[in-house]
């Protein structure tokens, strides 16, 4: 992992990240957490929007004994976890027990030093790849904090995105007219509840916190990964706004059956998601899992039992 991507200050960020995404069109997303920038690349075997269906496609990653640290200090402590295509996971857990931490490190956050234990994609070690080679794979991360991209409209990242993916695994790829793209963009934000004027923002500038949720969702939908982590999608999202969110995540599940992790603090989201596991995690590590009722206990009864055990 670079060290240089961590030294990076913001206004140098943007630029790289603009650079990559309007001049070279290499990259087919572009996240930016302060103060490293990422870039991450979603791809899928030969497909159009409307005709691919990754449902036949069968992925699975499996993180084993992870322990992670940074600047010296132990985050990761032991996490073992296997999501498969068609699995819903949750995790709960006490702030600060390292959910998102886990989520930056399976994306390859270049701060943060694995010192033990393997993620595996397909039976394949990933921890060396570069953030944008793991998206190739199809992982994709829609972040607690979605950051902002001042130049780049949501739309022409997103055409960027899209047609990167679609060159990364097929070189005889022609890209979607810009026109056709578009009208793919404004379905699934209306999809979402949003203007199609939001196509024509800059990523996530001024968006409101729930907006920026919304526009996770809608970037995931249009670039159909095979492999969602969704930190915290439902916080700061009024009540109509969950279940749009929830609707945008349903239907992605039935019409790709990605795997998906859900962070969450609430079981509230998961009056419209049924998770097919649930797990709590305690400092750096999964202490409890069980099935979908195992949110409702927690809401009950705290997370006391689990992380004194
Ligand atoms: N860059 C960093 N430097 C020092 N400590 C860090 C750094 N990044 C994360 N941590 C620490 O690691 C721990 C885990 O943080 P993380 O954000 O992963 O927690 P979380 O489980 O996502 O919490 P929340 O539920 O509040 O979102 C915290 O104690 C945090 O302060
Ligand atoms: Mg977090």
């Amino acid at each position: 992992m670079s060290s240089d991507h961590a030294s990076l200050d913001m206004g140098k960020a943007y630029m790289l990240a603009a650079a990559h995404l309007i001049a070279e069109s290499k990259i087919s997303m572009v996240k930016i957490t302060s103060p490293q920038y990422w870039t991450n690349h979603h791809e899928y075997a030969n497909f159009s929007r409307h005709s691919f269906s990754n449902k036949f496609m069968n992925h699975t990653l499996k993180i084993q004994n992870l322990h992670a640290e940074i600047d010296g200090q132990k985050i990761i402590k032991g996490f073992d976890l296997t999501i498969k295509s068609g699995e819903i996971h949750v995790i709960m857990g006490p702030n600060g027990s390292g959910k998102s931490t886990l989520c930056k490190i399976v994306m390859g956050h270049p701060s943060y030093e694995i010192t033990e234990g393997q993620i595996l994609f397909d039976d394949k070690e990933i921890s060396d790849l570069e953030p944008n080679e793991r998206a190739n794979l199809g992982i994709f991360l829609g972040f607690q904090h979605p950051f902002e991209i001042p130049g780049v409209t949501l739309g022409n990242f997103l055409r960027q995105a899209h047609n990167a993916n679609q060159k990364a695994t097929n070189k005889e790829f022609t890209p979607a007219s810009p026109v056709k793209f578009m009208q793919d963009v404004k379905a699934e934000l209306e999809n979402l509840k949003m203007e199609a004027s939001f196509a024509a923002r800059f990523v996530n500038e001024n968006f409101s916190g729930g907006e920026k949720k919304r526009a996770e969702i809608a970037q995931m939908n249009i670039l159909k990964p095979n492999t969602i982590l969704l930190d915290e999608i439902d916080s700061g999202l009024d009540i109509d706004a969950l279940k749009v969110v929830a609707e945008g995540i349903n239907k992605n599940f039935q019409e790709n059956n990605p795997a998906i992790l859900i962070i969450t603090h609430y079981q509230r989201i998961l009056n419209y998601i049924v998770p097919h596991h649930v797990h709590i995690m305690h400092d750096g590590k999964i202490v409890k899992s069980g099935d979908h009722k195992l949110a409702t206990t927690l809401e009950e009864t705290g997370y006391e039992q689990y992380i004194t055990n």
